[in-house]
């Protein structure tokens, strides 16, 4: 099953893969984790690409697609298949996406379109919270850990995404609409679009998904 997660930042996307991928054995692919572990290391990639994140832009897209390219390339034999959170992200990269799928005898399944209200992505961000160690992802009032500021699945110190200030949630959001909105179409026009309303509570978002997946077998 090879499913793209399609929405605005805060829309849920990564909650719905990490809640999802080892009920459905698929390898979950973020853009965003990859280009922050980059950063992170210091890694010469990680050091051009820093400028893109933290102003809330793009990263080039050969920059990404390479990197997609690599991680598809290691485990396209498996056959687990994929969801790919955050990726793509324009119309160069979903055809890039297509193309890098085809050359592994691979396509996708469906995208499914989190479709997610202005106020409440931005209540998201600004409350999210994601642990320094295991990677888990918390909101202050919505999805709180037991105790303020300690992961509960690893103990790990909780920190806030340099990018979920307000300024740069704005840029992302107008970066979203030019950028990425427009691929909706390219997935409409394959007959590969399915939407969700993503405002819901996380568990009433994964039964959507589910049931999707549900009646695609029957
Ligand atoms: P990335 O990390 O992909 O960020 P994003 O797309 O902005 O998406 P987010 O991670 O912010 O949101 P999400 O939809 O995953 O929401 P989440 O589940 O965390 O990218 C960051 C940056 O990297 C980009 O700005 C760009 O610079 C670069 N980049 C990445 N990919 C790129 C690409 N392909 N090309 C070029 N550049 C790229 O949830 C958010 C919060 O809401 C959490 O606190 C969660 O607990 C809560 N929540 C989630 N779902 C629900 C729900 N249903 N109900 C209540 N609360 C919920």
């Amino acid at each position: 099953m090879i499913i793209v997660l399609l929405g605005a930042p805060g829309a849920g996307k990564g909650t719905l893969a990490t809640a999802l991928k080892d009920q459905l054995g698929v390898h979950h692919i973020s853009t965003g984790d990859l280009i922050r572990a980059e950063i992170k290391g210091g890694t010469p990639i990680g050091l051009e690409i820093k400028r893109y994140v933290e102003s809330g832009g793009l990263v080039p897209d050969e920059v990404v697609t390479k990197m997609i390219e690599g991680k598809i390339a290691a485990t396209a034999k498996d056959g687990k298949g994929y969801m790919f959170d955050g990726f793509p992200r324009t119309s160069a990269q979903a055809q890039d996406l297509d193309k890098i799928l085809q050359k592994n005898g691979l396509q996708i399944d469906f995208t499914l379109y989190m479709e997610a209200s202005l106020d409440i992505v931005l209540k998201r961000l600004t409350g999210r919270r994601v642990c320094k160690a295991c990677g888990a992802l918390y909101h202050l009032t919505g999805m709180p850990s037991k105790k303020p500021g300690i992961c509960d699945k690893c103990g790990g110190e909780l920190y806030q995404r340099a990018d979920d200030n307000e300024d740069t949630i704005t840029k992302r959001m107008t970066v979203y609409a030019e950028s990425t909105r427009p691929i909706i179409d390219f997935y409409k026009a394959q007959g590969k679009l399915k939407a969700v309303n993503a405002d819901r509570e996380a568990g009433e978002v994964k039964a959507a998904l589910l049931k999707i997946l549900n009646d695609a077998k029957s």
